[in-house]
């Protein structure tokens, strides 16, 4: 039986992938070009600065190491002034219920995000306290879709890997969450996402009893 569910932040609790994307085709177009959102499905739940590199790549862009740095925070605070505006409105559709229901139940909930903004995130939008652990970017050595975000987030709530099942809209962490002998539950389109055990669109799809399949 399921005893913790670990949730991405991104895509997964709230649709920040539309911000992100917005502030790296800022950082794109002040460097004198431009990418697709076909392409940016590639960036969902890699770091920041491998974002960066990747973008830079699609560009033919070479930065020295500090110029990365300096572009990765500009494109970061970017992100953060949209980040500000952001309210509990914003929290997907389901998710609250979904979480409660968790609770009700007994069931451990734990953020494995890649992100470095996660908890001002969860403040912005008043979800704090849902979350038993939070595990994110300040933790991390190895980003999805390597595992260790979620194996850190199962010893967090004291369970075991097979005993979690993880919810991700990025096919990285998918990967990541097989990897760690988890089970994936995708959030999106099943055309992306299919290496995951089931995916949903909503969370409005989901209930306890598909969580033990
Ligand atoms: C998540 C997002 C990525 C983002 C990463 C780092 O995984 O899906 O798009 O690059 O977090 O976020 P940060 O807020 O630290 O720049
Ligand atoms: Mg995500």
């Amino acid at each position: 039986l399921v005893k913790a569910c670990l949730f991405d932040l991104d895509g997964v609790i709230v649709d920040t992938a539309v911000y992100h994307f917005q502030a790296w085709r800022r950082l794109a177009n002040e460097l004198g070009f431009d990418f697709t959102e076909h392409q940016n499905e590639q960036l969902k739940g890699i770091s920041r600065m491998e974002s960066l590199e990747l973008i830079l790549k699609w560009g033919g862009v070479e930065l020295s190491e500090e110029e990365k740095l300096h572009w990765a925070t500009l494109k970061n605070e970017w992100y953060l002034e949209l980040v500000n505006k952001m309210t509990p409105n914003e929290v997907l559709p389901g998710v609250p219920e979904f979480l409660n229901v968790l609770r009700e139940n007994g069931i451990k909930v734990a953020l494995g995000s890649a992100s470095k903004n996660s908890r001002l995130i969860l403040e912005r939008i008043k979800m704090l306290d849902f979350f038993d652990a939070i595990i994110d970017g300040n933790n991390i050595t190895k980003g999805k879709p390597d595992p260790q975000v979620f194996l850190l987030g199962a010893e967090a709530t004291g369970c075991k890997p097979f005993e979690c099942a993880v919810f991700e809209d990025a096919v990285a962490g998918i990967q990541a969450a097989k990897a760690g002998g988890m089970k994936a539950v995708g959030v999106g389109s099943s055309d992306i996402l299919t290496e995951a055990d089931f995916v949903i669109s909503t969370f409005e799809e989901m209930t306890l009893d598909r969580l033990n399949f």
